[in-house]
């Protein structure tokens, strides 16, 4: 009697801990299917971190469609971006993996000439399959013909619901070619991007190591289809390789460099990896003598939601290492912005804000300049100088996005920042040079007006007809706004 009374407990508990041990055998399988299996299972696993390579080329690409004199000293000329895009092509073996914020490769209005440049890549893009190269394409578009039709040709195409998941949209605009060669910069697959806007990048070759980081980074928006919110548990294989704290050491055009990717929006960057805006933030510190930047807008501002309605506040995180670094470490700044029709009314504010600060100071100089050029009837963005990058005396980054404090919060877009480390050879295997002689070419050209000209008669028509777009003074109001809801 006194037997069976304890026995049936033991069986029970044993019982309890063959369900508990199942339960538990179940969550752990479920957590691995869920951190690695969904995405891979796929090929070209065979080079690994350990074996990449970190013995790059590497190249300025853009697209100079106004005739901006050639850089200084005579220097050969960039690869036009669309050369650089097509001999990539010709490179590709295995795969290409393409990000880009617009598929309008073929969407140039039939009484502009500039469209043949994105016919024939586009053609060259749906050909790709019959080379047995796999194109995979991620994309937080929901419309778009190109993409229909490249899926229609065995394309791959995945979408990421990043009205969902951030209210914004996917701003990175990236190559990878058989996990070795990688583009990054600010064209897209645009026909603008290949003849009319003035677009800056860079093509890296036999570079897997950067390429397998960056495929890290595509692998992290391969695994959003259909998800409208952040899986709370990573996949190895999406974590950063390299990043700020620990950047890739490798060789460009045989000259030693340091160099890591970065990421944004927050949310979008796992452990490890950099964001955009820290990389930013990095870059500008690592100036000791000069800065240069040059981006299409500049608006340090973002909406934050106050009290239930949106209110632009001050959006420091950039504008104030700028300001450091003027006024505390003596560095000589230039900023080129551009000046379109969507230029926001309140940038001359906060260029004039900028400027203001080496009033009656020695050895202070911030120069603000705006990049303008006549928008004819054709197109509002010919020749619009589309470029997102910082020179200083020793790295460069270039970036996707333009500094306003909703592309880096919302938007996703990635970065890439690069350090000449001292050896022989020119300075990141001449990427910084032609950087900076690309920024002084645009710099001198007529395009580029002082901040002071273009208050005045000049350039005052695109910022003053925008001011007086909106009834009732919105220029006005909200710097007002801004104050109110300061601090
Ligand atoms: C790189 O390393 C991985 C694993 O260590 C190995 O499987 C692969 O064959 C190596 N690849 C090359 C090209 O050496
Ligand atoms: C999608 O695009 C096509 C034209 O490309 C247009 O006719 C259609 O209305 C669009 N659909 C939606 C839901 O926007
Ligand atoms: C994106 O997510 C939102 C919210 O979950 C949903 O309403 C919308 O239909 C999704 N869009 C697509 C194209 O799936
Ligand atoms: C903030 O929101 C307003 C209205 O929604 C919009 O007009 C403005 O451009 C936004 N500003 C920024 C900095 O995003
Ligand atoms: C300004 O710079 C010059 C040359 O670099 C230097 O000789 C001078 O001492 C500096 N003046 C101040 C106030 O720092
Ligand atoms: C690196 O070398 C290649 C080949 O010699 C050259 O075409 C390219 O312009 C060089 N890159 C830079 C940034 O100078």
């Amino acid at each position: 009697m006194a037997g069976s009374t304890t026995q049936t407990p033991l069986k029970s508990q044993q019982k309890c801990v063959a369900v508990f041990a199942l339960v538990c055998c179940c969550a752990v399988l479920v957590a691995l299917i869920f951190s690695a299996v969904d995405l891979w299972g796929d090929e070209e696993d065979s080079i690994t971190e350990d074996n990449c390579s970190r013995d790059c080329g590497v190249s300025l690409v853009e697209t100079l469609p106004l005739d901006l004199a050639p850089a200084r000293g005579g220097a050969a000329p960039s690869l036009p971006l669309s050369l650089g895009l097509h001999a990539l092509l010709g490179r590709a073996q295995r795969s290409l993996e393409v990000v880009s914020p617009v598929w309008e490769l073929t969407a140039a209005p039939r009484h502009l000439a500039g469209g043949a440049q994105g016919e024939l890549l586009f053609q060259r893009l749906l050909g790709l399959n019959a080379r047995g190269v796999r194109l995979r394409i991620a994309s937080s578009l929901t419309n778009s013909s190109e993409l229909r039709t490249l899926a229609e040709h065995d394309a791959e195409v995945r979408y990421v619901n990043m009205s969902a998941i951030t209210r914004g949209e996917l701003k990175s605009s990236f190559w990878i070619v058989d996990r070795q060669h990688v583009y990054i910069g600010s064209g897209d697959m645009s026909w603008r991007s290949l003849s009319e806007r003035k677009e800056l990048g860079v093509v890296l070759t036999d570079c897997s190591c950067l390429a397998l980081d960056l495929h890290r980074v595509f692998s992290f928006y391969w695994q959003l289809q259909h998800r409208d919110y952040i899986p709370s548990i990573w996949s190895r294989k999406v974590l950063a390789l390299w990043g700020r704290q620990e950047p890739l050491e490798l060789s460009l055009n045989a000259s030693a460099a340091a160099a890591y990717l970065s990421s944004s929006p927050d949310s979008f960057c796992p452990k490890g990896r950099s964001r955009d805006v820290e990389a930013v933030q990095q870059v500008i510190r690592s100036a000791q003598t000069f800065l240069l930047i040059s981006v299409t807008d500049y608006l340090p501002l973002l909406n934050r939601t106050y009290r239930g309605a949106f209110v632009a506040r001050y959006w420091s995180p950039i504008d104030e290492v700028i300001r450091e670094a003027v006024i505390l470490r003596g560095v000589r700044v230039q900023l080129l912005i551009s000046s379109w029709s969507h230029t926001h009314p309140l940038t001359l504010n906060f260029a004039t804000s900028l400027t203001s600060l080496c009033v009656e100071l020695d050895n202070c100089s911030l120069e603000v300049k705006f990049f303008e050029r006549r928008e004819d009837g054709k197109d509002v963005q010919h020749g619009l100088n589309h470029n997102k990058y910082i020179v200083t005396d020793n790295a460069v980054y270039i970036g996707t996005h333009d500094w306003v404090g909703r592309e880096f919060s919302l938007n996703a877009g990635v970065g890439l920042a690069l350090e000449a480390r001292p050896g022989p050879g020119p300075r990141g295997g001449g990427l910084v040079e032609r950087l900076g002689d690309a920024f002084r070419r645009d710099w001198g050209s007529r395009y580029a007006q002082s901040l002071k000209s273009h208050q005045g008669a000049g350039g005052h028509r695109p910022l003053s007809q925008h001011t007086s777009e909106p009834p009732g003074g919105h220029r006005h109001q909200q710097p007002a706004e801004l104050r109110r809801h300061r601090g």
